[in-house]
């Protein structure tokens, strides 16, 4: 033990002008090792600032009559009744459009086949219903949905999605042994995103029946109309039904369905929906409907706003990718010009008269305004997290390859899957898939990914014997760890000799 001075601070006393001494040397040292920390620590969080990718915030003409029609003697009782029992209650048939108003082709395309003496196909295109309703062709066209099986083979980074085509090699739908399709996407992916048919003929169908939402079809046209207008009804009840998006809108990467079950217009869909008049031409809030389905607020016609087949002209920002943009680009990733071309703000306002029709405008802003502020915090969340795996990249401690380590798959699901929840869920009122399975997760894969971080630098500083700077992140936290109570031991040390060699 320490013997205690008497008088350890004051008096002209040789052991105290020691202890002075070594006091102020300490207290140098210190300061001088405080200043060149607090670079340090500065230098590393402007250098994580660099790393940070800026956030850029922000009808128709009839042609034949039944009477005329040479189809339906055959398919009426026999042949498929049950297409002609469809088409028997629909608008079509009162409008005496048949058959083969919209099955016959020419002899030169290559999908039809000589039937009965006509020139018929079972694949009917937008092409085909452009005749009758052009004005519903050219917004389809235009938004988003015709570009289905653009997309769903995007790239993610450069990198494949994860959609496990490389690990299954015999799964190939093949023609004239070039490889078409596979079956893992085929049922998969492509049943809601669209096949490509350009080169399918009537006496060689590979990748049909699809009805997937972007189709390109063998006359080079994109789209399903019956991906929403199931044949032969075309019935707007079933089109205006919450369940017909929810097909494809609905799992973990985009529950848009799940999300407007749980919304407080959901409730009142299912609650009184049977009552309301689906089958109205302009279908009028208030009148029709009481609160709206999907269609309602994407598609449906307000007071000053047109319905439209152009689901993408009403959305201000992108909530699918990875960092969320507004939509004021026409062209997205893809380059592809999306929509009509005008401003984010236009899109937010055509949506705002949609909720207009039921709510006041202070109601309308300021939803939107907390919606604005979740995208954000998602998108901060998100530009962390890749940081950390960026540099991981540069470090050469992860593969090049796509999705072969745990860290790949983790930051994927945190933009896709809950990222998107999170996002989808602020916009669509529902608040379990903005928390529980959104930000909650969010926020959990963050800390995943961190601790992975530090899992395989360790590993790799491990492998290389800690003696080069490989790991320098972490080397540097840990030499801020061990070097403050260094220091402090080292000053009680020449303390407590300063005070014992009095
Ligand atoms: C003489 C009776 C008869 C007439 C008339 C007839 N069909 Fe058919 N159709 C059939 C039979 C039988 C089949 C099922 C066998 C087959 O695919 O050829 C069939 C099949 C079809 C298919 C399915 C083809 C496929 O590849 O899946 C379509 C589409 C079709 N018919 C449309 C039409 C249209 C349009 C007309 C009027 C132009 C028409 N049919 C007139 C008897 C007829
Ligand atoms: C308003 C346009 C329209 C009319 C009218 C119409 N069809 Fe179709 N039909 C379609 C569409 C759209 C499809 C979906 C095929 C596709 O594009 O994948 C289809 C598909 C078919 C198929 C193939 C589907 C299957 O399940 O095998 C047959 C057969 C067929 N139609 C027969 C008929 C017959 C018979 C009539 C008259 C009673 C008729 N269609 C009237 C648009 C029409
Ligand atoms: C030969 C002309 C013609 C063709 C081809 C045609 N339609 Fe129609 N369609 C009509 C007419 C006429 C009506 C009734 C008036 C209206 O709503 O425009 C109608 C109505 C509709 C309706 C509203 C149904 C309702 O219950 O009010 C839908 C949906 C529809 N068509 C979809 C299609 C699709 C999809 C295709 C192509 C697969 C198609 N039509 C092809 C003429 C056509
Ligand atoms: C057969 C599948 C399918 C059905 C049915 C479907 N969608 Fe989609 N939808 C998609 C796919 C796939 C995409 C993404 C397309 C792409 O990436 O090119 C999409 C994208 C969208 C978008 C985003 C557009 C954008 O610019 O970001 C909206 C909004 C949308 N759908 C609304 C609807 C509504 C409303 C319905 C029902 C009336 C519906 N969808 C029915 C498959 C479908
Ligand atoms: C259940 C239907 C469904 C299946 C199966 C499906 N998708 Fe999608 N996909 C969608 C819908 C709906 C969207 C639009 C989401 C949105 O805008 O919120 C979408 C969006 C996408 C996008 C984003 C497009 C964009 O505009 O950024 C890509 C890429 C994609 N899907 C790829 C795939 C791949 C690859 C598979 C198979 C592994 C697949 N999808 C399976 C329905 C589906
Ligand atoms: C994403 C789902 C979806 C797809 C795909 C779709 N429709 Fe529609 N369609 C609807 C909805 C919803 C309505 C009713 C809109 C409303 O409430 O006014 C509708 C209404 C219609 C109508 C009646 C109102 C009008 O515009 O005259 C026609 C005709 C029509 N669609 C044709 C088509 C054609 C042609 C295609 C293919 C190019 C197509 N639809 C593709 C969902 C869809
Ligand atoms: C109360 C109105 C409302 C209803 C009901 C609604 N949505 Fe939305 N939806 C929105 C709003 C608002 C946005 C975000 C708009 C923006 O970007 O400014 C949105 C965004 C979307 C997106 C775009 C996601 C992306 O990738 O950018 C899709 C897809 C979508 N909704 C599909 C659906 C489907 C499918 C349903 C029904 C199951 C549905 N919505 C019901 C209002 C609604
Ligand atoms: C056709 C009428 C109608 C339209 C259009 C509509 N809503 Fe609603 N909304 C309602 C009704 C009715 C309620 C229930 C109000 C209540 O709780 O008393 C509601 C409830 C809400 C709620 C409260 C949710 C909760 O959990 O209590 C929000 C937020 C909301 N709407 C936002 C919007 C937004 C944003 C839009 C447009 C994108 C919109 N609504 C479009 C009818 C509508």
């Amino acid at each position: 033990m320490v013997e205690e001075s008497p008088e350890p601070i004051e008096g002209d006393h040789q052991g105290f002008r020691i202890r002075k001494q070594h006091l102020q040397a300490f207290l140098l040292t210190t300061a001088i090792v405080l200043v060149v920390l607090l670079f340090a620590s500065m230098q590393m969080e402007a250098n994580d600032a660099d790393d940070i990718d800026p956030i850029a915030s922000d009808g128709g003409e009839t042609r034949a009559s039944e009477g005329d029609d040479p189809c339906i003697d055959c398919h009426e009782d026999d042949i498929m009744p049950g297409i002609t029992a469809d088409w028997r209650k629909s608008r079509h048939a009162e409008e005496d459009v048949s058959c083969i108003d919209c099955h016959e082709g020419e002899e030169s395309d290559p999908d039809t086949e000589l039937h009965n003496g006509y020139w018929v196909s079972p694949v009917v295109s937008p092409l085909d219903c452009a005749e009758c309703h052009p004005d519903a062709v050219e917004e389809n066209d235009r938004s988003l949905h015709s570009l289905g099986v653009d997309y769903y083979a995007l790239l993610f980074d450069g990198k494949k999605l994860p959609y496990l085509e490389s690990q299954i090699d015999d799964g190939y739908i093949m023609r004239d042994g070039v490889e078409m399709d596979h079956a893992a996407t085929l049922r998969g992916c492509q049943a809601c995103h669209g096949t490509d048919m350009t080169g399918e003929t009537a006496d060689n169908w590979t990748v049909w029946p699809n009805n997937g939402i972007g189709r390109i079809n063998p006359d080079g046209s994109k789209g399903s109309c019956s991906a929403c207008h199931s044949r032969h009804s075309f019935s707007l009840k079933e089109a205006r039904s919450p369940e017909t998006c929810g097909q494809c809108h609905m799992g973990p990467d985009h529950p848009q369905i799940e999300i407007y079950s749980e919304s407080k217009h959901g409730n009142i869909y299912a609650a009184e929906g049977d009552t309301w008049n689906w089958e109205e031409e302009d279908w009028k809030a208030g009148e029709d409907y009481r609160a709206p389905t999907c269609a309602g607020c994407h598609m449906s016609s307000a007071p000053g706003l047109d319905a439209t087949h152009d689901v993408s002209s009403r959305l201000s920002w992108e909530l699918e990718p990875a960092i969320s943009r507004h939509t004021d680009n026409t062209a997205n990733s893809l380059g592809y010009p999306i929509s009509d071309g005008s401003t984010w703000q236009e899109k937010r306002n055509r949506m705002k008269t949609v909720c207009e029709q039921c709510h006041g405008e202070t109601w309308v802003d300021n939803y939107y305004e907390q919606a604005d502020l979740a995208v954000d915090l998602y998108n901060q969340q998100y530009t962390d997290a890749k940081v950390i795996v960026d540099a991981l990249y540069d470090d050469e401690l992860l593969t090049p390859e796509a999705f072969d380590e745990l860290i790949e798959f983790k930051i994927y699901e945190m933009w896709h899957h809950e990222g998107r929840r999170a996002r989808m869920g602020a916009f669509m009122m529902g608040p379990d898939y903005t928390q529980w399975h959104g930000f909650y997760e969010v926020f959990q894969d963050r800390v995943d990914i961190e601790e992975m971080n530090h899992t395989i630098r360790a590993a790799a500083a491990e492998e290389n014997g800690h003696d080069d700077d490989e790991d320098k992140d972490d080397n540097e936290v840990e030499w801020i760890a061990w070097t403050i109570p260094l220091i402090f031991l080292l000053g009680f040390v020449i303390l407590a000799v300063a005070v014992t060699r009095k």
